[in-house]
């Protein structure tokens, strides 16, 4: 594909976030996300990483509108979001968060859930097959699965919207290795079977290095590296970058 005439599946246009706090009895604007730029081509997987209070969630919200920027554009294949209508924006921009959210009822209520909005037909049955469930798990509650399978049926109930992009902020905290591992390797399947495009946050870099074929990291809301996630493995360009793949990294970037 040609790069230079690909319309990114997402692409940020010096985005910022500010939010007021009250620091002593004055309310000041506080940077979250400071001037961000990158773009994710379709079917790549982009992993966002970066220390606690980076800005990672926020940005990720900012995606799917649950926050708005303050400055700054978001393009979801060239067009600008605060256009779209947020529904469907949500339809195709699907999001998994850290702790599995379960809507009441069985397993098939919570996929069928988006479409039957929409008064279209959904078959549970071949979603939980997507997402390696066995499709007999359809008819029993939700709350009686356990979490690493909670967490494949949200991600079931994603897809069942048929969305273009996935994501994902930090969907195996909440899961033993051997399950966190086992959602990674889907996310890589689902990629490659849907050519989804996702973006994941991670603070597990070799669930990052597994995954991704891009890196963008944040430091207090600011993008520090952007780039093939290869690259940035081997070996990253800044020195904060380097930092922050060796631990060596506090919270507040120092
Ligand atoms: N409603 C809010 N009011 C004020 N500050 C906020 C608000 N929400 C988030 N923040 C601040 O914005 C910054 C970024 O938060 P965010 O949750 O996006 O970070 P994160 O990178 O996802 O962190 P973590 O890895 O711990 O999940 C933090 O400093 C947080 O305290
Ligand atoms: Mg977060």
């Amino acid at each position: 594909m040609d790069s230079m005439t690909c319309v990114p599946a997402i692409e940020l246009n010096r985005v910022s976030m500010t939010k007021p706090v009250l620091l002593g009895n004055s309310l000041t604007e506080l940077d979250i996300i400071r001037d961000v730029s990158f773009s994710v081509p379709e079917g790549e997987i982009l992993a966002l990483i970066g220390p606690s209070g980076s800005g990672k969630s926020t940005l990720m919200r900012m995606i799917n509108r649950m926050e708005d920027p303050t400055s700054g554009q978001i393009l979801l294949f060239g067009s600008d979001i605060s256009g779209l209508d947020v529904r469907e924006l949500r339809r195709r921009v699907g999001m998994v968060s850290q702790t599995p959210a379960l809507l009441p009822g069985k397993v098939s209520d919570n996929i069928v859930y988006g479409p039957s909005l929409r008064g279209e037909p959904c078959n549970p049955e071949e979603y939980l097959e997507l997402v390696g469930l066995e499709p007999e798990l359809v008819s029993r509650p939700a709350s009686s699965l356990s979490v690493g399978q909670q967490q494949r049926m949200c991600i079931a109930r994603a897809l069942a919207n048929r969305p273009n992009i996935l994501l994902l902020d930090e969907p195996t905290s909440a899961l033993d290795r051997t399950a966190a591992r086992n959602i990674i390797e889907l996310i890589c399947n689902l990629n490659r079977q849907l050519g989804l495009t996702v973006i994941i946050v991670t603070h597990v870099m070799e669930h990052a290095q597994a995954v991704a074929t891009r890196v963008a990291m944040l430091v207090g809301g600011v993008l520090i590296e952007e780039g093939a996630a290869a690259d940035f493995f081997e070996g990253p360009k800044t020195q904060i970058g380097h930092r922050f793949l060796k631990g060596e990294l506090t919270e507040d970037g120092r």
